[in-house]
Parts: C-alpha cells; sequence; structure tokens
C-alpha cells in the first residue's frame, strides 16, 4: 500500500481479508497519523444511491472505505440471497472512479467461518417494521454492521434514509454497545420518475416498473396533505394506503412511526416517519418519506 499525506491512497486497494484490513489501516494510521475514516457499507450492485453515499464520505472523510459484501445473514431461506445481484467488477470500476481508497470485499467464510455464534440482536426495535415481515433480517445487519465496524474502525458510517428502518436498528446498536461510530445519514437519491434507487428495481419488468410508481406517488400524497394541514396519523396512513392500488402493488406494510423507535405515533407534530414496503410482481420494495417536527414541538 502507497500512501502520500497530500494525495492520499495512490490506487484504490481491493482488501478481501480481515487481516489485510487491518493491516492496511494500520500502516495508513501509522503513516500518516490519526485521520477521519468513513465507511461506506453496501451489497455491491450499485447505483447513483450508493454513490451518493460514498460522495458525502469523501466530501467529510480523509479516507474512504466501501464494503461489497452481500450479507447471507440478513436474508431468509425464501428470499433471494442466491439472486442477489454480483457485479464486483463494474462496482470497483465505479468506486475507482469516485476516488474510493480501499474496497473492502471478504468472501462468506472470511466473514463467518465455521462455528461462528455469536449475533447482535437489537431487541423489539429490530421487529417493527421490515424487521416485522422479515424476521431475523436485523439481526443479521446488525451482526455484519457491528463486524465491519470493528474490521475497519471507521470514525463516520454512512447509511441512506431509503432503508429508514435500518437506520432506526442501526442508531439503537450503535447507541446501547457503545461504537464510537458517527452515522451519517443521506437522502434518498430516486430516478427522475421519482421511483427510490434499489438494486432490486432490475428485477422489475417495464409494467411493473410503471405500477411501482404508486408507492412515491402515495408518499407525496402523505406529505401535500400534511402541507395541507393533516397532522393526524391514523388519516395520513388511510391516504397512503388509499392511493396504494392492490393491483398495483401487494402491500407489506404502511405506517406512521416515530423515527427512532419505529413505534405508530397518533400525530405527527413531533415528526414522524412515513414508511411503506410492498411487492410489485415478486420483488419487494421500500419507500419512505420524513416528516419534519413542527417548530416548538419536541
Ligand atoms: P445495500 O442495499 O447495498 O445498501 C447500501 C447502502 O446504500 C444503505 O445504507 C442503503 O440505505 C443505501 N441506499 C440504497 N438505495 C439508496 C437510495 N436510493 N438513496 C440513498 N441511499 C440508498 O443496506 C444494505 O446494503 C445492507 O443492509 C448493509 C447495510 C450493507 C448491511 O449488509
Amino acid at each position: 500500500m502507497r500512501w502520500t499525506a497530500q494525495e492520499g491512497v495512490e490506487r484504490m486497494q481491493i482488501v478481501r481479508t480481515v487481516a489485510e484490513m487491518r493491516r492496511v489501516s494500520r500502516d495508513v494510521r501509522e503513516g500518516v497519523g490519526a485521520r477521519v475514516w468513513g465507511l461506506v457499507p453496501t451489497m455491491g450492485a450499485l447505483h447513483a444511491g450508493h454513490t451518493s453515499l460514498v460522495k458525502a464520505a469523501k466530501a467529510q472523510c480523509d479516507v474512504v472505505v466501501v464494503s461489497v459484501f452481500v450479507n447471507p445473514l440478513q436474508f431468509a431461506p425464501h428470499e433471494d440471497f442466491a439472486q442477489y445481484p454480483v457485479t464486483v467488477d463494474e462496482d470497483c470500476r465505479l468506486l475507482e472512479q469516485e476516488g474510493v481508497d480501499i474496497v473492502f470485499s471478504p468472501r462468506i467464510l472470511e466473514m463467518y467461518p465455521e462455528g461462528a455464534g455469536t449475533f447482535v440482536d437489537v431487541g423489539s426495535v429490530g421487529e417493527r417494521l421490515d424487521g416485522a415481515s422479515r424476521p431475523g433480517h436485523f439481526r443479521g445487519v446488525a451482526t455484519v454492521v457491528a463486524k465491519l465496524f470493528h474490521i475497519v474502525g471507521a470514525h463516520r458510517a454512512y447509511f441512506g434514509q431509503k432503508d429508514a428502518a435500518q437506520v432506526a436498528v442501526l442508531r439503537a446498536m450503535v447507541l446501547d454497545l457503545n461504537f464510537g461510530v458517527e452515522l451519517m445519514v443521506c437522502p434518498t437519491v430516486r430516478d427522475a420518475d421519482g421511483l427510490a434507487l434499489s438494486s432490486r428495481n432490475r428485477y422489475l419488468s417495464a409494467e411493473e416498473r410503471v405500477r411501482a410508481l404508486a408507492l412515491p406517488r402515495a408518499l407525496r400524497c402523505v406529505e401535500l396533505a400534511v402541507r395541507e394541514g393533516e397532522r393526524d396519523a391514523a388519516k395520513l396512513r388511510g391516504i397512503l394506503v388509499a392511493e396504494l392500488p392492490a393491483e398495483d402493488v401487494r402491500l407489506d406494510y404502511a405506517e406512521v412511526v416515530d423515527a427512532d423507535t419505529l413505534l405508530p405515533v397518533s400525530d405527527v407534530r413531533k415528526g414522524a416517519l412515513v414508511a411503506v414496503a410492498g411487492w410489485v410482481g415478486t420483488t419487494r420494495l421500500i419507500d419512505n418519506a420524513v416528516i419534519a417536527a413542527e417548530r416548538g414541538a419536541r
């Protein structure tokens, strides 16, 4: 690894093992002293949503590490782990163009050696929204992110608002387990038609993609109702559900909740997360809108 204080890492390093990641991390730290490290955890199949996190990390950190690891622990046996898109070469090209310093892309057995049996369970917040419909999902997410935090030793870690329940779970984990990592949450990136970017969008047929637009449209209707003065969470939820016809989206959940606890709220004056998940064909999509707290409401 060649490092110059002025120019940073000369070429993007692709690191495959935990031992090598630790060695690189130590060499850089010893070489140039304590600098701000940013981590962007991903499962690859990168799109502009991911690169928005990378750009934020590049702007705010001295060394940027992107992890690319499709984490089997967060997929249930019937879910799409085996089909999850893997585009490592393209991902690395894109990350190099973005000026990323290090890509950490371990194999499954490197992260979960035979006999590994310790997991991070965040409790009830991990059983709400996606955690309710995907039991064990957030245990898998929290476990892999805790491992990545330890392996990389970053000061800041970047996540997308698109996965709002994931953010709540990771906030709880960082607080409860005293991780010294600052969570940075970046806005959801959308296509021009409003659909939130997702690695799973590539599964949609042209016709399904049109149907999927009901999700952002329904969220916009809720935001409009709030702007027009509606504060009652049950009524807002009613608008959300009414705007999602079953022939477009088979609803998983549509909720108005507190963004930290993910528990339902009765009104949105103190701020709220409007979160929705559903299947379009066989593809499960999620989206959300954040309602800001009113002045003086907290
Ligand atoms: P993945 O789905 O690859 O997403 C990696 C990061 O990109 C997450 O923080 C996610 O919220 C963010 N992201 C995805 N789509 C986005 C969009 N349209 N706009 C903004 N950000 C977006 O989330 C995971 O991977 C995994 O659960 C992981 C945290 C890596 C743990 O395995």
